[in-house]
């Protein structure tokens, strides 16, 4: 249908929420299935904020947001398609007719616009890598070519129509990877192609001129691979403590490899940032860890388990803890990776904390210092931001950037509190919006540490840093729904949050719904907006709201901004954020509960057209829609794990995209464009 409005479920769920059994596994170890390792008994929502928290000079949400459409006569039919309640244009950016919900083993633009693949799996990266031959699989030609389940992708600008592309590779899901794949006992070759597959590629893209299609060169120069192997220099206050020393580095200051880079972000001194997410599902024997305060380190991080997933601990003596215990405090960090530099070893950062990083994303704030925000994906985990010491230095000179890279060395980490403004009583955790008619309240960051001064009681700086964690337990920090990626806007400094899902809301022995989380068994998700005290990103308090609460429009427990719901898209579990040049918010999902493909959406955030949400594309059977980056004239998507659904393997593929026929399914970064035209024109 073309309003992009269809009954739903299309199809059976096949797993509590829209996410394939065996995603779950090879993607974050199968985190939902075990309790959340959250069990601290902070409070969430306390009258404490309340009296911190002055409401005069806090930014009144109405007098800088425009009202939304509702109470405006809606117009019906395809003609609403492309426009608002009361027939008025859509905002610069986002004319283009919704995509509807669907299941179809491709990627689904609106009405002309064009898709191609820009590159896949296997596809050569370094020069004289091979041609993809699935069934020759080698670890030295994997090292040499794209990685696997490519997520976030990150751009900047090259030459002329060239630019260079910054791709993670998140995760190994083997069974897809390999034929007749053993879980129980994968070979050496295997574990070792899984590592040359892990971590991040540069690619140059060059834009056809004629065509508009963009495309991967292999380029001598800035091409690159880091795999889990790659050498890694640590920054920041952690650098060379004990916690971080292993036989295999007594410095503790180098680190091999990255793991399950999931979002990130691009700097404004053009580096890329990773988020190492789900780090804990490849470390083993946790459980066999007797110290009492080691024990419990682990199992706030999730690394209590025996065996791992894919055993790498068979391979190498570092993935288990039963070994070296100090190997996965070295992982859970941002990293950054400059691609204009191809011989700088990635940094990982541990001033920004360690914890299941989605990403992170920088915003300069009015005075020139840098504020990175940052979500934990896990359950009842927090939003924290970072805000730099030293300022940002203009210009794109070696001195400047030298400058700039060393911004996320020291400063100041905070976690989250947020309080709603409405009576507890109006939250009953079904989604009714309370009396005042928003989900919204007031907020404050809690410093856990800056520089090498810590503000919790009992964990030096460095404890605070490894085991951020359990430094916000200890300040009693906001409990949220899976925090995703957390981003300002560029257009005002706005603050947006996808909070994804979170199933145990509400459940014996859970946390209840509070107004920042509002519904019990939250299996569709939010989107949240804020803006700092004054405008000013580094202020220490902020007002809240929730932007959209997600799922089918026709369902009394959704929300979008207070736009007219009979006009929107289906969304669900928001994942990654980005902004297009005119401040729209594009959002994409990762594992759809209502019935659909995942898919990427986009909507104003300011005006009469806030809360449209309208689908911008789907993609192919099995596959997350990951990394958006919205250029002028054409969108990057990351179609990760295409044919990944439960019952399916490489031995009896799901999903036969990109290259169609009988083929593998390949993860792959697509581009779609509109030939002659800005997107959303
Ligand atoms: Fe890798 Fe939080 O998604
Ligand atoms: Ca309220
Ligand atoms: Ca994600």
């Amino acid at each position: 249908m073309s309003d992009g409005r269809i009954d739903l479920p299309l199809l059976p769920p096949h797993h509590p929420l829209g996410r394939a059994a065996v995603t779950c596994e090879y993607r974050c170890g199968n985190a939902c299935s075990h309790e959340a390792p959250n069990t601290s008994d902070n409070e969430y929502f306390g009258d404490v904020v309340r009296s911190m928290v002055s409401r005069r000079g806090m930014l009144k949400a109405g007098a800088v947001l425009g009202i939304a459409g509702a109470g405006v006569a809606a117009t019906g039919g395809v003609a609403a398609a492309h426009r608002g309640p009361g027939g008025h244009r859509p905002p610069r950016g986002l004319d283009f007719a919704p995509v509807a919900p669907n299941t179809e083993d491709r990627i689904v633009a609106p009405a002309g616009y064009r898709t191609d693949v820009v590159i896949r799996w296997g596809d050569p990266v370094l020069p004289g890598a091979p041609a993809f031959d699935f069934d020759n699989q080698t670890p030295e030609s994997a090292a040499a070519q794209f990685g696997f389940n490519n997520d976030f992708c990150g751009l900047v600008p090259l030459r002329r129509d060239q630019w260079l592309m910054v791709s993670n590779h998140e995760y190994s899901s083997e069974p897809f990877m390999f034929k007749g794949y053993s879980a129980s006992a994968p070979t050496e070759e295997q574990v070792r192609i899984a590592w040359a597959n892990h971590g991040m590629s540069v690619v140059v893209v060059e834009r056809d001129r004629r065509s508009g299609a963009l495309k991967a060169k292999v380029d001598r120069h800035y091409n690159r691979r880091i795999t889990a192997t790659s050498e890694f220099e640590v920054s920041g206050p952690v650098a060379g403590h004990d916690l971080l020393k292993t036989t295999a580095d007594p410095s503790g200051r180098k680190v091999l490899g990255t793991l399950n880079n999931c979002a990130g972000g691009v700097t404004p001194w053009g580096t890329i940032l990773s988020g190492e997410e789900n780090f804990n599902q490849y470390f083993a024997n946790g459980n066999k860890v007797t110290d009492p305060v080691v024990k419990a380190r682990l199992a706030r991080y999730g690394l209590v388990g025996g065996a791992s997933g894919r055993k790498w601990e068979n391979f190498d003596d570092r993935f288990d803890l039963s070994k070296e215990p100090n190997e996965a405090n070295r992982f859970g960090w941002i990293v950054e990776i400059d691609p204009y530099e191809p011989d700088a070893k990635p940094v990982k950062h541990t001033a920004l904390g360690r914890f299941k990083h989605e990403g992170a994303n920088v915003h300069v704030a009015r005075d020139g210092r840098v504020v990175a925000y940052m979500g934990d994906d896990e359950r009842f985990d927090y939003i924290y931001k970072f805000v730099s010491k030293e300022r940002v230095r203009p210009g794109n000179s070696r001195w400047a950037r030298a400058h700039n890279k060393k911004l996320l060395t020291e400063g100041t980490l905070y976690v989250a509190k947020f309080t709603g403004d409405s009576p507890a009583a109006e939250i009953d955790g079904s989604g009714k919006l309370p009396a005042d008619g928003q989900f919204d309240g007031v907020g404050h960051w809690i410093p856990l540490a800056s520089g090498r001064k810590s503000f919790v009681e009992g964990m030096s700086a460095e404890e605070v840093y490894t085991f951020t964690r359990l430094a916000a337990d200890k300040v009693g920090a906001t409990k949220m729904d899976r925090p995703e990626d957390v981003e300002a806007n560029p257009r005002d400094g706005r603050v947006y949050a996808a909070l994804t899902n979170n199933t145990d809301r509400g459940k014996p022995g859970k946390e209840g719904p509070t107004e920042i989380n509002p519904r019990n068994g939250n299996r569709h998700g939010h989107v949240l907006e804020w803006e700092e005290h004054r405008g000013d990103n580094t202020a220490t308090t902020f007002r809240w709201r929730l932007l959209l609460v997600c799922g089918d429009p026709a369902a009394s427990d959704t929300y979008f901004g207070g736009y007219d719901k009979s006009q929107v898209s289906p969304i669900s579990c928001p994942d990654n954020l980005a902004f297009d040049k005119h401040g729209n918010l594009w959002i994409s999902t990762d594992g759809n509960a209502l019935g659909s493909n995942d898919g990427i959406f986009a909507t104003a955030t300011t005006g009469r057209e806030r809360g449209h949400l309208k689908q911008f594309l789907t993609v192919p059977n099995g596959a997350e829609a990951c990394g958006p980056v919205i250029e002028e004239d054409f969108v990057l998507v990351s179609v990760q794990h295409p044919g990944e659904i439960d019952g399916a393997s490489a031995d009896n593929p799901a999903s036969h995209w990109p290259d169609g026929g009988a083929t593998q399914p390949r993860p792959s970064v697509a581009v779609v464009w509109k030939p002659g035209r800005a997107i959303g024109s």
